[in-house]
């Protein structure tokens, strides 16, 4: 039997990861295109998903077996809190078009993608997936978070009505090639990166927003594009699954800062602005269910990652999302 696997946002971060690893893995392998397999990366060109009859032409036409949801607008702290609204409705709309048309079109797995974002603000630690509605999300994301916490409202209720094998994942902090590298709108790691980039070339100060203690867990956009492979074809169970490096992996911003000025080859001094907001200070989740389920993953040691993901922006700046171009 051939499958068709439709990926949404296919030309971002992690779906440019999937197209990377199913490109490079050998064929047939764990993580590598099997092959009965089509693989289609679905962008906003191909349709936009906020819209109902655009979202049934893509699937019309592809006719996918699978589909690896990763569609969402995203963005950094400073855009969700000022864009809340458009952050809840565009993802909500996205999301139930895709689960919508799923169903209708008789899609046999629907992988979505969540977020940490998702979980409440006041929450016991480690995060795990049980905890994902047990409070209000932190007051900075509400509108993202919110959106994304009704995927997992949705997929309980097709499965419990229809039988749906829909399913989600929640994914740590990535980073990767692809990464929106933008400097007022991009995660930490992309954002760092390109100031550190900037610094170097036109001896620039180099100003890292915030205290520099808050912790995280990052993981490289590769792994976990193996990680949704391993989902699609290992996986079948309606909760969500975190997605992460274990908790003993999390770095402070004031790491992940060393090791760029590291990777970027940057000699001179860095400081940090502390009048600029920190965001949560910690928010470790837990990887034993993904460890148990998986029985053990190899992720890509930290600074290796950076190396690969600065090596890649130095060499695609000009094509980069640097903000640029906006
Ligand atoms: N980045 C992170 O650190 C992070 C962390 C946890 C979870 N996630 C989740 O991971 C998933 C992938 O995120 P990402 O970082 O890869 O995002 P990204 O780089 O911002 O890419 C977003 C993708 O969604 C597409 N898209 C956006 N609006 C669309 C629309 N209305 N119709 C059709 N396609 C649309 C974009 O297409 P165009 O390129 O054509 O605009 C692009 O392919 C998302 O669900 C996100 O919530 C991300």
């Amino acid at each position: 039997m051939s499958n068709v696997i439709l990926v949404t946002g296919g030309s971002g971060l992690v779906g440019k990861a999937l197209q990377h690893v199913i490109e490079t893995e050998p064929v047939g392998s764990r993580f590598g295109k099997q092959p009965n397999e089509t693989w289609i990366f679905a962008t906003s060109a191909d349709g936009d998903l906020r819209d109902p009859a655009q979202t049934l032409k893509l699937f019309e036409k592809y006719k996918p077996t699978h589909v690896i949801h990763l569609a969402a607008l995203v963005g950094g702290l400073f855009k969700n809190m000022k864009y809340k609204l458009t952050f809840l409705r565009d993802n909500i709309l996205i999301n139930d078009n895709v689960l919508h048309v799923s169903h209708t079109q008789k899609t046999t797995k629907l992988i979505s993608c969540l977020s940490t974002c998702v979980f409440p603000d006041k929450v016991e630690y480690p995060l795990d997936e049980d905890k994902i509605h047990s409070g209000p999300p932190h007051e900075s994301n509400f509108g993202y978070a919110h959106a994304k916490r009704m995927v997992d409202v949705q997929n309980h209720a097709y499965k419990e009505e229809f039988g749906c094998n829909f399913t989600s994942a929640i994914p740590t902090n990535i980073f990767g090639p692809y990464d929106n590298y933008d400097l007022e709108d991009a995660h930490v790691i992309p954002a760092l990166v390109h100031k550190c980039y900037l610094a170097k070339k036109n001896g620039t100060p180099f100003i890292v927003s915030g205290t520099g203690k808050p912790l995280r867990q990052f993981i490289f956009s590769w792994d976990l594009a193996k990680l949704f492979i391993w989902m699609l074809r290992e996986y079948d169970d309606v909760e969500p699954i975190i997605l992460s490096v274990g908790e003993d992996e999390e770095v402070s911003i004031k790491e992940v800062t060393d090791a760029i000025v590291k990777a970027v080859g940057f000699e001179g001094e860095y400081s940090f602005d502390t009048s600029r907001a920190d965001g949560q200070f910690r928010k470790p989740a837990s990887n034993k269910k993904l460890l148990e389920r998986i029985g053990g993953f190899q992720f890509t040691p930290f600074e290796q990652a950076l190396d690969i993901i600065v090596k890649w922006f130095v060499e695609n700046y000009d094509t980069a999302r640097t903000g640029k171009k906006a």
